[in-house]
């Protein structure tokens, strides 16, 4: 059972989530290619720093490499990253399967897409098993493990029971990238009691946002009948703490790449493309979370009503590949072109088209292009744990200082002030709130821009809240260890 691999370095911090910050693929010719994963969670959490960086264990998407030496020390060397390579149907099972159709639409309050089959929750299981085992073998007593998000909810508990077994003590904490929900919500998933406990062997857990944490602790009140105290809630004889802990970006990296020529250079294109068109950006992964039909139910609406718009405004809606192999991401994909194209022919024609819809992986210089160039940043989340295009649209807009429109269903809005809240359910508000921000006059817009930017600058990724986390890990941990080891 022991894997006689070494551990990869003396670091004491270890990351764990099933993505990497970068995926492999092989092409064509056979060779293996790296490239960037997307996603909130690779952006907030990549880039660590060397002083506080280490290990980040994760399924690198491809099986073929199991054993491929070279992939190995490649992933270590140039992103210290240590693979957990899976079984292809069982990843599939994980991922595809429990994590992806039924825990992701449980936790954003989806619940007619739920689709729980027992042979997936086996497969969940045994995955979050074998992440434990790899870990277990090569950490040492003392160390601090941080896994990320519902892929991995059973974790902690199954690293505990690994390391004990082994006579070392982990520091454990777990973060969740998604909302929390209800308990009402959360009591539909037959195995929540396996789930809420597997998460509760942890020494802290963070969410984005403070309702999500309230939710969770209620929900653990509720359902387990655990005492809850408004820093965490007592679970057999530890004190388990949770607290809302959002992440940031690194605005620096962002205004760094803002600099660059060739990103100068595409901001000046779209100006001078069409110098009077106002942009409208949106940047979503296609998940049906993204509420992108509600968004383009909305600019329908908006353009009926004001006519006078039209050749004026321009959206420019970037999707990027998510999930392919669920069908239900595929059908979205589907649906959301044959919208923008009824958009499109009902108010456009040879030389204007309204949406201007991207469905690829766009590269960092014109993604930041395109936030700059934009007029407006449209999200429509129906749920979504934090939403951090917000803040990278914030950050590329201290010259324009555009509106950003925000959702009041992603976690985001909880935080971020200087945005123009909206429900996206509402077709009639999100078509007038649009408006009302392609009209705000510029002291408006700049007294916004202000406050959304002092939050991003000062809560990034290295700030106050996020990146302390494992230090106050370490911290109360002692506590505990005192009291309970
Ligand atoms: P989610 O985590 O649900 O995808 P977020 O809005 O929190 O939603 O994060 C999306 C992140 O993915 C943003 O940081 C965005 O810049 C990034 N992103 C978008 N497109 C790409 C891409 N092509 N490659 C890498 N990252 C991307
Ligand atoms: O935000 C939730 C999340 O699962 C993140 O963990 C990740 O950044 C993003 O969605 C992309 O998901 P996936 O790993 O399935 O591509």
């Amino acid at each position: 059972e022991d894997d006689p691999r070494p551990y990869p370095s003396t670091k004491r911090l270890t990351l764990v989530s099933n993505r990497l910050p970068v995926t492999i693929n092989r092409s064509k010719n056979g060779q293996f290619q790296y490239h960037k994963s997307s996603g909130g969670l690779v952006t907030c959490m990549s880039g660590l720093g060397p002083d506080q960086s280490s290990n980040w264990y994760g399924w690198p998407g491809s099986v073929e490499s199991h054993h491929n030496c070279k992939v190995r020390a490649e992933l270590m060397q140039d992103h210290g990253a240590v693979p957990v390579f899976l079984e292809q149907e069982l990843a599939s099972r994980h991922y595809n399967g429990f994590s992806n159709s039924v825990l992701w639409p449980l936790l954003h309050y989806q619940d007619s897409l739920i689709a729980f089959k027992d042979c997936d929750w086996q497969a969940y299981q045994k995955v979050n098993r074998q992440f434990a085992v790899e870990i277990a073998f090569n950490a040492a007593d003392g160390d601090t493990v941080w896994i990320h998000d519902y892929h991995l909810m059973l974790l902690p508990q199954m690293l505990r029971e690994e390391t004990e077994k082994r006579g070392k003590r982990l520091v454990i904490g777990f973060f969740l990238h998604t909302p929390f929900p209800s308990g009402d919500m959360f009591r539909i998933l037959p195995v929540w009691r396996e789930i809420l406990e597997g998460v509760l062997h942890s020494d802290l857990i963070g969410f984005h946002a403070p309702s999500y944490d309230t939710n969770f602790k209620r929900t653990c009140s509720d359902l387990l009948k655990l005492v809850e105290l408004p820093t965490g809630v007592q679970f057999q004889d530890r004190f388990v703490r949770t607290s809302d802990f959002p992440v940031g970006l690194d605005p620096e990296k962002i205004l760094d790449c803002l600099q660059k020529d060739e990103v100068k250079r595409r901001i000046s294109a779209l100006k001078e493309q069409n110098p009077n068109m106002k942009y409208i950006i949106g940047v979503d992964r296609v998940d049906y979370v993204k509420g992108i039909p509600q968004k383009v139910d909305a600019l329908d609406l908006f353009f009926e009503e004001h006519p006078e718009m039209l050749r004026k405004v321009t959206i420019i809606q970037v999707a990027v590949p998510s999930r392919e192999d669920n069908p239900e991401y595929r059908d979205l994909a589907t649906r959301i072109h044959q919208r923008v194209d009824e958009i499109n022919t009902k108010y456009g024609d040879q030389s204007y088209q309204p949406i201007n819809l991207i469905h690829q992986s766009v590269p960092i210089e014109d993604l930041l292009a395109l936030y700059a160039s934009s007029d407006v940043c449209l999200i429509t989340s129906i749920r979504d744990g934090m939403n951090l295009v917000s803040f990278e649209y914030v950050a590329c807009q201290s010259e324009r200082r555009g509106v950003l429109l925000l959702s009041e269903f992603a976690g985001a809005s909880e935080r971020l002030a200087g945005s123009l809240l909206f429900n996206p359910w509402d077709k009639e508000g999100t078509a007038a709130a649009l408006h009302r921000a392609l009209t705000m006059d510029m002291d408006e817009r700049t007294v916004n821009h202000r406050k959304a930017e002092e939050f991003v600058m000062k809560n990034t990724r290295y700030g106050a809240y996020d990146f302390k986390y494992p230090s106050r890990l370490r911290k109360l941990t002692c506590k505990n260890r005192s009291a309970h080891w």
